[in-house]
């Protein structure tokens, strides 16, 4: 038995410690939101929080996040950076066919809850990893920076 915190909730799954918590977060918590592209820790399509920092699930044995806070796309809303991500990507409408964005929002809403400013390399640094086959990087960029001008984010 593993418990977990997900997205504020206190859950036990009963799994094997060594099953990536991207299969318990899917298979066993029906949380759709979070995708499996590579399995390999290469396209960032699985990444969610673990104590705020971005983070692979689909490598990640759920044993090592027990205790932990866990964050999806499906509660990022909750937290003041996800809420400003979430709200830039819709206006910006940076999703083509949607199957990387969780991910890349997720990764957009740690490098915002810790650089309210970031540069473009700061936004390069930090979504290096998440890789978009429709090719939307260049409104990603834009959703973060009109995402970092949010009010959302004063004195958050
Ligand atoms: S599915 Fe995890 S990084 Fe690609
Ligand atoms: S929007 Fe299609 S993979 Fe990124």
């Amino acid at each position: 038995m593993v418990k977990l915190e997900i997205n504020g909730k206190s859950r036990e799954f009963d799994v094997a410690g060594d099953m990536p918590l991207l299969w318990v977060l899917r298979d066993e918590a029906h949380m759709m939101g979070t995708k499996f592209g590579c399995g390999m820790a290469l396209c960032g399509a699985c990444t969610v929080h673990v104590d705020g920092e971005a983070t692979r699930s689909c490598v990640l044995p759920v044993s090592a996040v027990a205790g932990k806070k866990i964050t999806t796309i499906e509660g990022v809303s909750a937290t003041p950076a996800g809420k400003a991500a979430q709200q830039a990507w819709i206006a910006a409408e940076v999703v083509q066919c949607g199957y990387c964005q969780s991910g890349q929002i997720m990764s957009a809403a740690a490098l915002l809850a810790r650089n309210k400013q970031p540069t473009d390399a700061d936004i390069d640094d930090a979504m290096a990893g998440n890789i978009c086959r429709c090719g939307t990087y260049t409104r990603i960029r834009a959703a973060i920076k009109d995402a970092a001008k949010s009010p959302l984010l004063k004195g958050a």
